[in-house]
Order: C-alpha cells, then structure tokens, then sequence
C-alpha cells in the first residue's frame, strides 16, 4: 500500500508520521512545491524530536504523488471549497481503486463525496490532535460510502495500532457532539452563579475529568467554540444547541481564552490550576464521627440520607431522623431547594471508577441554605475533597455527566454511532475514565432519566428533554444497552 497525505498542517504531518511507524510508504503534498519540501522537513524535525527517523518522501503536486497510490488522506485547511477543489483533481489524477479520507472535523463527508464524484470510495478519517500519541479514530460513513471501504479504512486503522470508531456522516461525529452539552452546561453554570474553578474543580473530582470543561474551552478558544456552536444550532435546528449568551459577550470583548491571557479564568490573576486548588476542600483529619449510610455501607451516629427528588414522606423522614440526631442530605434534586428542613446539610457525594470519594456542599445563603458543621466533620470522616456549589438542579457534577449521557443517547438513538463506540470515544479522545453509557449504568437509568426530568421542569430549556430511547429505557419498554 501507498498513501499520499495532502496538507501539512499539524495534523497532515502527524498522520504522515503514524503511517511511516506503521510501515506504510508515504508521500506528502502542500499547495506549493516549496511549502511540500517544508513540511517535510518539520515532519523530519519533530519526528527527530521524538528519536525517530522517518522514510518519507514529499512530491511537487498531487497529482505527481498519486501515480500507484492506494490511499489519500487529505488535511488541507477546513473550507468546503478548498476541499471540494482537490478531491476534483484526486478524482482525474488517481487509481480506480483509490480510497479517499477526509481528516474534517466539521464538514460534511456525504458532500465531500459527491466533489470526489465516486462517494462510495470517500469517508472521513478523523484523527485527534496529536495524532502521534492519540489512539482514537472516527472512521465516518459517508451517505454513499460502501462497506468495502469502511472494511478498508477499518483494517487501516488497526494497522496503524489505533482504535476505530463508527460514525454515520453527522454534525460534530461522535466525541464533540458528546461533549457539546458538557460545555453548554459549564457555561451556564456561570452564568448561574457558579464560580468557573468550582465547574471545573467538580468535573475533575466528581468525574474524573483530566481538564475542566471551562479549562479546555479557554485552551481551544471561546471564538472557535462559539463558531462550531452556531453551526450545530444550524445543523441541528434544535433550540438545545443554541450558544450560551455569556460566551458571545466574552469573545465580542476580545475575551477569547488561553492564548490572550483572559477567557473564563483570568491569566494575569491566577491560573486555573491555582483556582482550582483555592476551591477546592481538601478533608482534614479524620474525626471519630461514625456515619450511617446504606450507600457507604456504614452505621453510626450520624446519618447520610441519599435519595433523588423530595417527596412529602421523604421530607417528613428526614425532619424526624434531623429532630432525633445529626442529618445530612445527600441530592442532586434541585427539587430540594425549599423542601430541606432546617439544619439539615445538603450535600452530593461521588464515588469514581477509582474509589475516591468526592462531594458538592450545597452552600447557598441567599437560597437559605447554609452548611452546618457537621458536613466538613462528615468529609473528614470520609476524606473526601469537597467544592461548595449553588442549589441549582443536578448541582454541577449530575448536570454536566447527565446532559452528557443524554447527548449520548441521541446519538444512538438516529443510529449515528453505536453505544459501545460512544463510550470507546470518549474515554480514548477525553480521557475520561468512563464512557457516557457506563456513567449510565452506574448510575441507573431510572436515577438520569428523574434527574433529567427534574431539570426540565426546573428551568424549563429543551436542553434537558430526555431523549425518546432514554425514556422508553427507563419505561421498560426497550433493553438498557
Ligand atoms: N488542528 C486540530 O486540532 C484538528 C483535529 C482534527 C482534525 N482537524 C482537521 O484536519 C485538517 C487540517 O487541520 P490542521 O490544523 O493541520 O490545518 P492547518 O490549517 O494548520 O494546515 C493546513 C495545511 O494544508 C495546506 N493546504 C491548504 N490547501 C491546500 C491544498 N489545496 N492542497 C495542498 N495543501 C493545502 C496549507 O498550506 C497548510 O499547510 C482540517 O480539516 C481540520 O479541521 C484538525
């Protein structure tokens, strides 16, 4: 096999590099001979970097790099037009046989296939920045790509010893459609209120999450992100995809994150991760507070009453349990707010896929909810780092990872991506240690699905209306996965 990577930007030279490892002769192709040659030598320069060498060869123009070629992959820059124009000139220069691949991130492959004039040979791999060191792959199906050549691009990538995903030609394919509302939501939070270190603080302690969602919204750019939100409300036409007001306000003031020191975080002030330390509470030593909870599996003198949204006999249980000792809610169910009996303290804790332990405290004075002593002695007990948060419904850490699984299973749902590439997706892209489904799971449909619900009503945004396989899962009507 022979393949001819076209466009050497970084990801263009970073496919060329993970080809040669794999043994694949490749040649490389810029928009001049001169900018061609260039970029051949970065790619010799950073493999050399890395202590590698490679055996790569640059060619004048494609059409000179496509004689016996298998394979293109073409990463030239993301305008239809550009694109369109090459895969003219791939179509009358190549083989019969040859399979084209589009590295887009947001364009449509099912259009770049009608350009190429044979769409059954034309699909989008799409490889995550770097593509040296990230293992994921969306191999994406165009409307008229045949199986032939998803077998084709499927064999490719196990050759190159990454991890394939499936995903039918869609706005944003699988891992930044998943993650959409997860920053949707961190962004209203702080428009709610909510300080933007205190998202971020409980995406990484309550999910597990590498960088909070605010953290890589202000490294990518709020400028692009604000662009590529615009596109899905027009793709998609769903009000639940509309950008949030604050992010526009912040890019038209020149706020556009990382790269010009100011976004969510002030750079000059403090960095995030610094931000991220002054909110967050590290527990004390454990007291000799002995804790009853059925969840934890412990007994004791104080008790920690886990439940969802407050019922009447649930509200009466608690006040009785609060009048006879001490007392402490554990909730996500913004529905509480109102409903907690008085000295009572509200908190949300998390167990991650590594055991730890980590909590919200609602702390919200002007909501009349304050946090009684007995909390920061429950977290000591527990040792579990904490963030203060606002009594908003799903508090943050629910709010982020449910409106995260329901994206999810949208996605299943139209058959764009199956549920087990969904979660393959994003622990690989995201690091997260656990895929959307198997957040599900381990929360229970049932719990989501109320939990969704509960922020519908609450605020009353189409954003939380539970997908329709969502809801015949928790209704029993179809299987869970
Ligand atoms: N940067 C990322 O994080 C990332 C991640 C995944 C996918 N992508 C996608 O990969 C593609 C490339 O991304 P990038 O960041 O490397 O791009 P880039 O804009 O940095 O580089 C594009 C390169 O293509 C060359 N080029 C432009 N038109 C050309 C043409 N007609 N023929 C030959 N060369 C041409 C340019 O000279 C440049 O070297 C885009 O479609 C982008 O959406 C980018």
């Amino acid at each position: 096999m022979t393949a001819v990577i076209v466009g050497l930007g970084p990801m263009g030279r970073g496919i060329a590099r993970v080809l040669d490892k794999a043994g694949i002769p490749v040649r490389v192709v810029d928009l001049t001979p001169e900018l061609g040659r260039a970029g051949l030598e970065r790619i010799q320069a950073e493999a050399s970097a890395d202590g590698e060498t490679v055996s790569i060869t640059a060619a004048d123009d494609v059409e000179t790099a496509l004689g016996g070629a298998d394979l293109l992959i073409e990463a030239v820059v993301e305008d239809m037009a550009a694109k369109r124009e090459l895969l003219a000139r791939v179509a009358a220069a190549g083989g019969p046989n040859l399979l084209a691949a589009s590295n887009t991130s947001s364009l449509s492959v099912s259009e770049m296939g009608r350009a190429y004039g044979s769409p059954e040979r034309l699909l989008g791999l799409h490889f995550f920045n770097p593509p040296t060191k990230m293992r994921l792959v969306e191999v994406i199906v165009g409307a008229a790509t045949d199986d032939a050549s998803v077998k084709r691009a499927l064999a490719l990538v196990e050759q190159l010893g990454k991890t394939a995903v499936i995903c039918k030609d869609s706005p944003n394919f699988i891992v930044n459609r998943v993650c959409r509302p997860l920053y949707y939501e961190a962004q209203l939070l702080v428009s709610q209120g909510v300080e933007a270190a205190v998202v971020d603080a409980a995406a990484r302690g309550g999910l597990g999450h590498r960088m909070g969602p605010l953290q890589l919204l202000d490294f990518t750019g709020l400028h692009t992100h604000l662009a590529s939100s615009e596109t899905a409300l027009r793709e998609f036409g769903d009000p639940r995809y509309r950008p949030i007001p604050q992010v526009r306000g912040l890019v038209r003031g020149g706020m556009t994150g990382r790269a010009v020191g100011r976004g969510f975080y002030d750079y000059a002030k403090e960095s995030p991760r610094e931000a991220n330390q002054r909110v967050l509470r590290v527990p004390g030593p454990a007291s000799e507070l002995s804790v009853q909870s059925e969840w934890l599996g412990l007994e004791g003198e104080l008790t920690v009453f886990r439940c969802g949204a407050p019922t009447p006999d649930k509200v009466s249980t608690l006040k009785r349990l609060a009048a006879g000792g001490d007392v402490v809610l554990d909730s996500s169910d913004g529905g509480w707010l109102g409903a907690l009996p008085h000295g009572v303290g509200w908190i949300h804790l998390h167990k991650r896929p590594d055991g730890a332990l980590f909590a919200e405290v609602v702390d919200d004075p002007a909501a009349n909810v304050e946090v009684p002593p007995i909390v920061d002695r429950l977290l000591d007990q527990l040792q579990a780092p904490s963030v203060r948060v606002l009594a908003l419904p799903g508090l943050v850490v629910d709010r982020l990872a449910y409106c995260m699984t329901n994206e999810a299973s949208t996605v299943v749902e139209e058959g764009t991506a199956s549920a087990r590439d969904v979660d393959v997706a994003l622990r690989l892209a995201m690091n997260h240690p656990r895929g959307p489904f198997e957040n599900l799971a381990a929360a229970g449909i049932d719990t989501v699905y109320a939990g969704l619900r509960s922020m519908t009503d609450a605020f009353g945004d189409p954003r939380y209306r539970p997908s329709q396989l969502l809801r015949r899962q928790a209704l029993g009507l179809v299987r869970a996965r």
